[in-house]
């Protein structure tokens, strides 16, 4: 193919996006671009500030001068927030919390889309929630991916409990369905599937079998754009 390729996964948490994007983007020889991840550091650049997170206009301005970065391989991505590595401290409960309040400023998506335009433009798999209908509503192949609410919390629970013993399933089911509802309900650029998206339901499915439904569509796709 003569122009980059864009691979666009969206879906909610705990659908299985980050590690179908990294399997792809492997396979693919693409770079991988998770966008969660820079929302996620732009959430913690306000907790280290003295920005108070309910300022829209002061995260918006924060969010548009912090530099964040992604860098390395699929399988070990470093995500770096004014040049030191936040990788894991973008994973606390704190940050997951505070990424969906701050990412539904209309503000600091426009700085994040931005970015993530350049970064993406000479070829990428991105996951997020608004990749295939904003971020690169041109993308090559657009997907979907979901699984019922109960498979996803339990997915989440397992990365969550590995972290903190204390986390019940409980809790973790009503944070990320608390989530999920903010993400899709917010009024700019919410969770949605694009209408050309490919729709993949991951319930009881292996990792394996997704990505194997995946790279059916992506090679068809490549087939009947080179005829
Ligand atoms: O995918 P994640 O759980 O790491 O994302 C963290 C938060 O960022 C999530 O609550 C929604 C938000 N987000 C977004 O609004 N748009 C994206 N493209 C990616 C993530």
């Amino acid at each position: 193919m003569s122009r980059p390729l864009i691979i666009a996964i969206d879906g909610p948490s705990g659908a299985g996006k980050s590690t179908l994007g990294r399997m792809l983007a492997r396979e693919l020889n693409l770079l991988y671009i998770d966008t969660g991840s820079m929302y996620r550091a732009v959430a913690l650049a306000v907790m280290e500030s003295s920005v108070s997170s309910n300022d829209d206009v002061a995260v918006g301005s924060l969010a548009a001068q912090v530099s964040i970065d992604l860098r390395g391989d699929p399988d070990s991505m470093e995500v770096t927030l004014e040049g030191g590595d936040v990788t894991e401290a973008i994973r606390s409960e704190e940050v997951t919390h505070l990424s969906s309040i701050i990412s539904a400023i209309p503000e600091v998506r426009r700085a994040m889309v931005e970015r993530q335009r350049e970064m993406g433009k000479r070829g990428a798999v991105l996951n997020g929630r608004d990749i295939g209908t904003v971020v690169f509503p041109n993308a090559d192949v657009k997907f979907f991916l979901t699984a019922v609410p109960e498979e996803r919390a339990k997915r989440r629970f397992v990365e969550e409990h590995a972290q903190d013993s204390s986390v019940s399933f409980d809790e973790t089911f009503a944070d990320m369905s608390e989530r999920d509802q903010r993400d899709a309900t917010r009024a700019d650029s919410p969770l949605a599937t694009a209408q050309d998206a490919v729709v993949i339901d991951s319930t009881g499915l292996s990792v394996n079998e997704v990505f194997e439904r995946m790279m059916v569509v992506i090679r068809e796709r490549l087939e009947n754009t080179k005829s």
